[in-house]
């Protein structure tokens, strides 16, 4: 295929399967990029580098040499998932998320996008009544990713009650000018209604963040921003999600209204993310964890996972038509009435994660 000499360059594309789900997960996705590079006349490269509790168990290191250089080297990088109960007693230099965290940083990838739409046909998946999301709802969360809490100073001390834990959450304003940029962006290319999420009624950090996004927000005059506070962001993300377009908003409360949103889509084993920076490089992974207690069960749902490579296609290889394809097929998958156990109602039939796929590839 690459004789021709029309063919695009071949696309390298590092693997990170991690732990629990993640290897099956990946897999999945995988087969759905073949299919896509056979049926596109696409040639994909993978290689696969251990991350996170695996990487541990290699080389004593949850992100090895190797695998940072190796996704330095690549058009993109697919993850699957890190961690699990057998790695939470390692010292935290070894703990898989510190791998994880180190490669995001690392790689500049304080954008994280992520996409939580309700797909109709799982509307009865939803924990919320059928009134309140008849309509819909399709937000996209712009989580900043290399800053804040995550990355703060931390340790213990004495204090006085003792022995005492902090962490601390700092902003920069050119960290959160960059990631108001990518949100504001995003905006003007949607539906143009920002929501920034901050706590500024009590931290610092967050007064900071408002300031700043107002301040940009004159560079946007077609974008509409209002600002929330994140413990009515939490509750108005389930009496109305379809108000929200764009929500902004820092690592740990992007980390935490994530999840809450997913699950208003049926099943947080639906949400895909990409990690991005500055130009296409991107990291893609689902927004869920690696749920050892379903490893190696063929019952976890692929869909997040085949969705973040959705996202690459789009973000990293500019592949618009393939990622739409990759979109419709879960969608007539899902018309087709085939659920795997998270997104089953009631107690309807559900399939495994290889049937799942299988299913998907041949909706291609
Ligand atoms: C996520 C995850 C990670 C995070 C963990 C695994 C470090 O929860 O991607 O949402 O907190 O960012
Ligand atoms: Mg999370």
């Amino acid at each position: 295929m690459s004789e021709s000499p029309t063919a695009a360059p071949a696309k390298e594309v590092v693997l990170l399967k991690g732990d629990g789900i993640g290897p099956e997960i990946v897999s999945a996705a995988v087969q759905v990029l073949d299919r896509i590079a056979k049926r596109y006349g696409h040639d994909f490269i993978f290689s696969e580098y251990p991350i996170g509790g695996r990487a541990v168990e290699i080389c004593g290191n949850p992100l090895p040499q190797e695998t940072l250089a190796a996704c330095r080297a690549a058009d993109c990088v697919l993850l699957g998932a890190v961690g699990g109960p057998a790695y939470d007693d390692l010292p935290v230099h070894q703990r898989p998320e510190t791998g994880l965290l180190a490669l995001r940083s690392a790689l500049g990838l304080y954008a994280n996008l992520r996409p939580v739409r309700l797909f109709p046909q799982l509307a009865q998946a939803s924990p919320l009544h059928m009134e309140r999301i008849a309509a819909g709802f399709d937000i996209l969360i712009v989580r900043e990713l290399t800053g804040g809490i995550y990355f703060g100073e931390r340790g213990r001390r004495q204090g006085s009650f003792g022995e005492e834990a902090f962490d601390t959450e700092s902003y920069s304003k050119t960290e959160i000018e960059r990631i108001s940029h990518v949100a504001f962006r995003a905006a003007q290319s949607r539906n143009k209604n920002l929501i920034s999420v901050d706590k500024a009624n009590v931290l610092e950090s967050s007064r900071l963040w408002r300031e700043t996004v107002h301040r940009l927000s004159s560079e946007y005059p077609e974008v509409t921003c209002v600002n929330m506070l994140v413990d009515n962001a939490a509750m108005q993300l389930i009496r109305d999600p379809a108000q929200f377009d764009v929500l902004l908003t820092s690592n740990l409360f992007g980390d935490i209204l994530s999840d809450e949103a997913s699950q208003l889509t049926g099943s947080i084993g639906m949400l895909a993310s990409a990690s991005v920076g500055e130009g296409s490089f991107g990291l893609y992974e689902p927004i869920h964890g690696s749920a050892p207690d379903i490893a190696g069960k063929d019952i976890a749902n692929p869909i997040a996972t085949i969705l973040s490579a959705a996202m690459l296609l789009r973000h990293s290889l500019q592949l618009e038509d393939e990622a739409i394809a990759i979109e419709t097929a879960v969608e007539s998958v899902l018309d087709q009435g085939l659920r795997t156990a998270d997104i089953a109602v009631h107690d309807s039939a559900a399939i495994g994660t290889q049937a799942m796929t299988e299913a998907i590839v041949a909706a291609l």
